[in-house]
């Protein structure tokens, strides 16, 4: 069986798609997991990083919304699909209101041969749209990214909620996991992680640190861990991949 992880946060700009990419990257070349990414934003960034961005098409997350039955695409990435995404995704969004449960296909999605997934990450929009709901209804892992800056902790309890919600029809789902992300050493970060802890939500042991690489690299096509490896926000996912992959075992 595979397990599903979805980046969430009602805020944008705090490292989802990065997170999203680094991750798979790091199971799909470090783990020989087989992965699959599931661009869920209309805006496309995670297909864009992975090269396949098309703007005209109706586009693999929309059928899937749709509940049509949806063919992976390989990335240059080995043993890493993706199900792409473009502005499509908010007409199909929009017309399945009220029914969608096209999602459900990902717990027996296979790759091209046949082949089932072992790691499935949905790289969600920062909102709580139907196709993030639909995306929730059969996640295991919610990690929140979560950088800390003013207002940066706003909306977090309503994710919360809504995990505790969904967790009524999808017994699966635990409860979301901060991380840290794009982290300076700093009295605010101190400060933010203190209020995470006290607040009850649980967090990664890792933090994300901030590098000035990652902001180079933003939609280039590479992953960190190849544009800048020895960056300090590469090393940290690769710390954040171990903690991950050692918490799931
Ligand atoms: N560790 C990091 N250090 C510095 N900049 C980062 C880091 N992670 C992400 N960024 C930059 O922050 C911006 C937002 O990241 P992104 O992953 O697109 O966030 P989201 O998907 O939440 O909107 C991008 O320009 C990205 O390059
Ligand atoms: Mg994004």
């Amino acid at each position: 069986m595979n397990r599903i992880i979805s980046l969430i946060n009602l805020k944008g700009g705090v490292g989802k798609t990065t997170t999203a990419f680094e991750m798979g990257y790091l199971l799909s070349t470090r783990y020989k997991s087989r992965v699959l990414l599931i661009d869920n934003d209309k805006q496309g960034n995670l297909s864009r990083a992975l090269g396949v961005y098309q703007e005209d098409t109706y586009c693999g997350t929309a059928k899937l919304m749709g509940g049509q039955k949806v063919v992976p695409q390989q990335t240059r990435v080995e043993h890493c699909d993706i199900i792409s995404a473009n502005m499509s995704l908010l007409t199909a969004t929009y017309k399945n209101k009220g029914q969608a449960k096209g999602y459900l296909q990902l717990g027996g999605i296979e790759d091209g041969e046949g082949r089932p997934y072992d790691f499935i990450i949905i790289d969600n929009p920062p909102d709580l749209g139907l196709n993030v709901l639909n995306a929730l209804f059969v996640t295991h892992d919610v990690i929140v990214p979560t950088k800390i800056d003013l207002w940066a902790l706003e909306g977090l309890d309503i994710i919360r909620d809504q995990v505790q919600d969904i967790r009524r029809i999808n017994h699966d789902i635990r409860p979301p996991k901060a991380l840290v992300t794009i982290y300076r050493s700093s009295p605010a970060n101190t400060a933010g992680m203190e209020w995470l802890r006290d607040n009850g939500y649980e967090t990664f042991d890792t933090v994300i640190r901030y590098s000035d690489k990652a902001v180079e690299n933003t939609f280039c096509g590479q992953a960190l861990q190849e544009y800048s490896p020895r960056s300090a926000a590469a090393l940290s996912y690769r710390r954040l991949i171990k903690e991950y992959w050692e918490s799931v075992r």
